[in-house]
């Protein structure tokens, strides 16, 4: 072992001295590519940074993609104008993008990577085409060596994007919405899509890595690759050195007591390999990787490691709420750290490709993935969807996803597609097993999967039969007729719940059961968490199955956070454009049902969570239900003082195995609180609700996720805190500063809906403003917005210079304001 750590040290010192030794000018280079010139109509330009949403900015109007269809998969079968579909915002239509590209002399080879382009893009370099994509979430590469002039700083690069009326399900966005860049390359180069790293096997003894890469360019006579591996703290763990010309090559790298990825232990390596002509580097690649094992099976469901756990996971779609879907890292930064929070250990990346850096940051942050392609194949959902393309894309499209991502430790199965319409059909069974074994071609290490929705015909077909792990929609109470006939001996609930509801929002009576359309006036859906749409279900009954049996491996719920598009029971019903569905809202504000999932998902903290608030002027005397979240067994709730009696989980009852409720409770106005207790009759905590008077304070709370000293409620001005928020001069860090209002004694106005302006100045700027109100139609970049049942999220960005930033948020009706320092550095 000894001798081991030895070679690979000096092996590792060699490539430090070669990259000294002033030989780099050929060393592969990436060169980011976020200033360009915007046009949607090829006349009028402005300067952009990518990623860039073109639509963001609205403004929402319901004429922007009016639909008189029949969504079938909702199972309807008459036409009706829906609206607010994908957004009620421009995204359709065309949009051109260009830029001056300066390449340096010494290069022989340069290639634009797209991380995803929204949509249809058509790559020209001076003038000619040098290549085009389809899909808009997939990344692709475009060779453009003989397009370019190396030595000049003028190569035009010209992008072309098309996104069709009627294209998508929910809002997609516009435009060059991921980073771009170019990759230049010298002689002899490692092929970035070609290096695979995965773990063979794993204890805590020793690890196996196996390492595969591929060289392209010219090889010369005296080649050799080192390849070495190092631990978090730059120390090389393992280390090989393989000589010879052949372009492609293997080895297995072994790793002594490996530091295993998990997301509660997101331990990552780092692999480079450096190619040497004699003592010269002629080119060096790294890829940051984790060392960890999956696997699923009948005896033990799914394993990380060894270790059996249910996937306790949520589906997400790609936008970023108020930002678009323009890919900024603090916000993923901030939802991967909310979903983390509430115990949830797995993203599903609904219905398409990931971005990088929403890998990489799950990969450092530690959160299970499973990374989806498609929502449509052959068969289209939508008039002009991606089944367009499938034939000629679909393996092209696979390819990408896998041979892009597929060093990510935190990916744990690609997905091949979403409630895919052949699942019926042998057409469908085939196209199955092709996308499968394409997988498994570019990744043997993963198992693959699909959501399904119609589980009797995916099962008569030999649809489900196929999948590695056979992932079935909602319809839980299939489950033991699916399990009957599957081979694999388990199943995933791949979406799950679609339960709706509007934060802060709660209807009398309380319903039980499905919606029908447009359910209340308002456009609203209750927060006591008990409506869902006809094809779903509650959270209560997902767990349920999953707790009583073992073959149910763990789920994805439809969502984790609000959306744009898709605002069903809402879709007839004008203004509503975005979702119901999230366990957060569109500001990425928690709802109640945010605690519901940490009150069963986070064993590592207590929860106590009372609804709804407690404002209900008018409904005195009025029954008005109080519920509980918690991780405790039993409660008692006290309105006023007087108990309203103790109550304890039923293990037998639909809504009370994972609730407390007082469901006879009468309105009177005051506090309510409520304790609760474990199976000992310990205390585990206590929450309560008081009536609001008059709104008369604003609060700020800041968050600035990409930091880890981020001191959220400490940069309220008296605050005695040490102020540590601050932002990165870098000109896309953001701040998210929760307003919210309160009355004279610091209670929250649930109520409250004032305007509220927003001057930022210094060295940020206003970003964006959000309340999570799915009816609203202000649009998220004028520095002025409602609150939406007492609160909303504003964003603020940095400047690329350091300083600080103030920002103050007024109300102009009640006349108060508040303001925030923060710092930028
Ligand atoms: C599913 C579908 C999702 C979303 C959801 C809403 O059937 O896969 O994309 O539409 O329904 O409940």
């Amino acid at each position: 072992m000894k001798n081991i750590i030895a070679k690979a040290l000096l092996l590792a010192s060699t490539l430090m001295l070669a990259l000294s030794m002033g030989c780099r000018a050929q060393v592969s280079r990436v060169i980011d590519l976020p200033d360009w010139d915007f046009s949607r109509d090829g006349q009028s330009w402005q300067p952009v940074r990518v990623p860039h949403d073109w639509a963001i900015s609205g403004p929402f109007d319901k004429k922007w993609d009016l639909q008189m269809v029949a969504i079938e998969q909702n199972g309807e079968t008459e036409k009706t104008e829906k609206s607010g579909r994908s957004g009620a915002l421009p995204w359709i239509g065309k949009g051109y993008y260009r830029m001056r590209l300066a390449l340096p002399k010494g290069y022989k080879r340069a290639v634009l990577v797209f991380d995803g382009a929204m949509s249809e893009p058509v790559v020209s370099v001076n003038g000619r085409e040098a290549g085009r994509w389809a899909y808009g979430y997939n990344a692709f590469r475009i060779d453009i060596t003989p397009f370019v002039k190396f030595g000049s700083k003028d190569n035009l690069v010209e992008v072309h994007l098309n996104n069709r009326e009627e294209s998508s399900r929910w809002y997609p966005g516009g435009g060059l919405y991921r980073p771009v860049h170019v990759e230049l390359y010298g002689d002899a180069a490692f092929s970035p899509w070609d290096t695979y790293v995965r773990t063979l096997s794993a204890t805590r003894d020793e690890a196996q890595v196996e390492v595969s890469a591929l060289l392209q360019g010219n090889m010369g006579k005296r080649g050799y690759t080192v390849v070495s591996l190092a631990d978090a703290e730059g120390r090389v763990v393992a280390a090989d050195t393989l000589q010879g010309n052949a372009p492609q090559f293997q080895t297995t790298l072994r790793v002594a007591e490996p530091r295993l990825w998990s997301p509660e232990s997101p331990t990552l390596y780092r692999l480079s390999l450096a190619r040497y002509e004699g003592r010269r580097l002629v080119d060096v690649q790294t890829v940051k990787t984790g060392i960890r094992t999956i696997s699923v099976s009948r005896e033990h469901g799914f394993q990380l490691n060894g270790v059996s756990r249910k996937i306790k996971g949520v589906c997400l779609h790609h936008d970023l709420g108020p930002l678009g879907a323009a890919e900024n890292k603090a916000a993923l930064i901030r939802q991967i750290k909310m979903m983390k929070a509430m115990g949830c250990d797995a993203i599903r990346t609904a219905h398409n490709m990931p971005s990088t850096m929403q890998m990489e940051l799950c990969d450092s942050l530690g959160m299970m993935v499973m990374a989806e392609s498609f929502d449509m194949w052959v068969y289209p959902k939508c008039k002009n969807g991606y089944a367009r393309f499938f034939e000629e894309w679909g393996d092209r499209d696979i390819t990408n996803l896998v041979k892009h991502h597929r060093n990510h430790p935190s990916i744990i199965m690609w997905s091949i597609g979403n409630e895919i319409p052949e699942q019926w059909s042998k057409e469908g069974v085939a196209i199955a097993r092709r996308l499968q074994d394409l997988c498994h071609q570019y990744d043997p290490s993963r198992p693959v999967t699909q959501g399904m929705d119609r589980a009797e015909e995916s099962l008569a077909s030999g649809f489900a039969q196929v999948m590695d792990v056979p992932g079935f929609n909602y319809r839980v109470h299939k489950y033991y007729n699916n399990m009957a006939q599957l081979p694999q001996g388990f199943l995933l609930g791949s979406e799950t719940a679609s339960t709706v509801s509007s934060r802060g929002v709660y209807k009398f009576p309380v319903r039980v059961g499905a919606h029908n359309n447009n359910p209340y006036p308002d456009g609203q859906c209750s927060s006591y968490d008990t409506e869902y749409c006809s094809w779903s279900n509650l959270p209560d009954d997902d767990w349920q199955m999953q707790d009583d049996h073992s073959w149910v491996i763990g789920e994805f719920v439809w969502t984790g956070y609000d959306y744009l598009g898709e605002p069903t029971p809402y879709d007839t019903y004008w203004p509503s454009r975005s979702s119901y569905f999230g366990i957060c809202d569109l500001a990425g504000l928690p709802k109640d049902r945010y605690y519901m999932y940490r009150a069963h998902w986070n064993g590592r903290v207590h929860t106590t969570h009372l609804l709804p608030h407690w404002n209900w002027s008018g409904r005195e005397g009025e029954p008005t239900p109080v519920y509980c979240y918690t991780d405790g067994v039993e409660g008692e709730l006290f309105v006023n003082g007087k108990s309203q009696g103790r109550v304890r989980k039923d293990p037998t009852s639909r809504l009370d195995r994972y609730r407390l409720r007082w469901n006879d409770v009468r309105y009177e106005p005051g506090e309510i609180r409520v304790v609760t207790y474990n199976q000992y009759g310990e205390k585990v905590g206590e929450d309560c609700r008081r009536t609001a008077g008059e709104p008369s304070q604003i609060r700020l709370e800041v968050d600035c996720p990409d930091h880890v000293s981020t001191a959220v409620a400490c940069l309220v001005e008296g605050c005695d805190h040490n102020h540590d928020a601050s932002l990165n001069a870098d000109g896309h860090d953001l701040a998210f500063i929760t307003v919210s209002m309160l009355d004279a004694d610091g209670n929250e106005c649930p109520l409250a809906d004032d305007e509220l302006t927003f001057e930022v100045s210094g060295a940020g700027e206003f970003k964006a403003a959000c309340n999570g109100d799915a009816t609203s139609i202000e649009s998220f970049t004028q520095p002025r917005m409602r609150l939406f049942s007492g609160k909303l999220v504003l964003i603020v960005q940095s400047l690329k210079q350091a300083g600080k930033v103030t920002v103050r948020v007024r109300s102009a009706a009640r006349n108060i304001e508040k303001t925030v320092t923060l710092r930028v550095g």
